[in-house]
């Protein structure tokens, strides 16, 4: 994404102040969570961005390129509506673990399901990538064109045994 907008040598710069010196990551492989974070922390530092702003265009970028480049079938076959795919979302990293059996991927549940929003219950053994199910929610909706407002009800980083997001579309357009 840092390559792809602002250069690679935006991105080195990035890579520095991260102290992350991974020429190449491997798709197949799995890497400390800690590297994720430093890179995101330097990327809003040399960016002069929040880091939400960071997760949430990550989350578009991982959508419109690693997602339908690396696993269009996959994502092709969990629906052809923003309703249907998000019902799948609970099953949805337990195939990616078939894949990868290192994941400690995060689970999801939906609840409260009408046929204009749901309550999407997002559970990880990690903190702060709230922002980053946000901006995935959102890119996923524009690209079932039905547009979604994701709006967080619960917030884990808060004190919440886990994020709830609520998740609302126009069902004419689902
Ligand atoms: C083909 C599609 C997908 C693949 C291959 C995939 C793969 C992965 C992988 C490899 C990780 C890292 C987990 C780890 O290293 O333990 C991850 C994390 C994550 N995935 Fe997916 N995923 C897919 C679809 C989705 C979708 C549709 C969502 C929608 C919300 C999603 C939400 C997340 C989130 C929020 C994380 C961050 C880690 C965490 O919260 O603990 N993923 N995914």
């Amino acid at each position: 994404m840092i390559v792809m907008h602002h250069g690679e040598s935006v991105w080195e710069q990035i890579k520095a102040k991260a102290g992350v010196d991974i020429d190449v990551f491997m798709s197949n492989e799995n890497y400390s969570d800690d590297i994720t974070y430093k890179l995101v922390g330097a990327a809003s530092e040399v960016l002069n961005l929040p880091t939400e702003q960071i997760l949430i265009g990550f989350a578009e970028h991982w959508v419109l390129h690693t997602a339908s480049e690396g696993y269009g079938g996959l994502m092709k076959a969990s629906g052809k509506t923003l309703p249907e795919f998000m019902r799948n979302l609970p099953n949805f990293h337990s195939r990616v673990t078939l894949i990868f059996p290192k994941l400690q991927p995060p689970h999801f549940e939906c609840t409260d399901i009408t046929d204009h929003s749901l309550k999407l219950h997002y559970y990880s053994h990690r903190n702060g990538l709230a922002p980053f199910v946000v901006g995935l929610m959102q890119r996923l909706g524009k690209n079932f064109k039905t547009p979604a407002v994701v709006r967080p009800v619960a917030v884990k980083d808060q004190g919440a045994d886990h994020d709830v997001f609520e998740v609302a579309w126009n069902p004419n357009r689902a």
